[in-house]
């Protein structure tokens, strides 16, 4: 059996795997982010995990508002690409030995998550409009708003800080 569910035969079917796979990386992110939180030390960083975690449930019932609006149960499909990230990011965290390199660790690890939905919000925006599902689009907007935002945030603390104080590590 393939990853996907259901034969995909259409743009339509693409447009609802893509959100089901993305319903999948929000929730997997949602258990992923307190262990971040827990691990991490640099304030801003914290805050910033903090923050995005609540943004991120909300971007979970944002999904399921889409779903409701396109007449598809609300399903979330497995997302190999996310939970690579994730693994990844447990392990380098698991790895680190220093404090301030796992800021920066983390800090980057969550960069490559940001920029996983970023392309992901970007396609389905370009496949709603598309398909004519111009009522899911100013959805998506708003969620594809807070990962560009989130990401911007994770740039600016580690090139202030994050990466230099990382470098001073032997
Ligand atoms: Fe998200
Ligand atoms: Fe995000």
């Amino acid at each position: 059996m393939g990853l996907l569910t259901k034969p995909i035969k259409s743009l339509d079917d693409l447009f609802v795997h893509t959100l089901q796979d993305v319903y999948y990386a929000e929730q997997q992110l949602t258990k992923a982010l307190p262990k971040m939180i827990a691990k991490v030390s640099d304030p801003m960083l914290k805050k910033g995990f903090e923050t995005h975690l609540a943004e991120t449930k909300n971007q979970t019932k944002r999904l399921e508002q889409i779903f409701g609006l396109i007449g598809e149960p609300a399903k979330a499909v497995t997302c190999p690409a996310i939970d690579g990230i994730i693994d990844e990011a447990n392990a380098i965290l698991g790895d680190a030995k220093d404090q301030d390199v796992l800021d920066a660790a983390a800090a980057a690890a969550a960069q490559a998550a940001e920029h996983y939905e970023i392309a992901r919000y970007g396609t389905l925006i370009a496949w709603a409009r598309e398909l004519g599902r111009d009522d899911t689009v100013q959805l998506f907007e708003q969620t594809l708003a807070e990962e560009k935002a989130a990401d911007r945030k994770l740039t600016e603390v580690a090139e202030a800080r994050l990466n230099r104080v990382a470098a001073t590590k032997a």
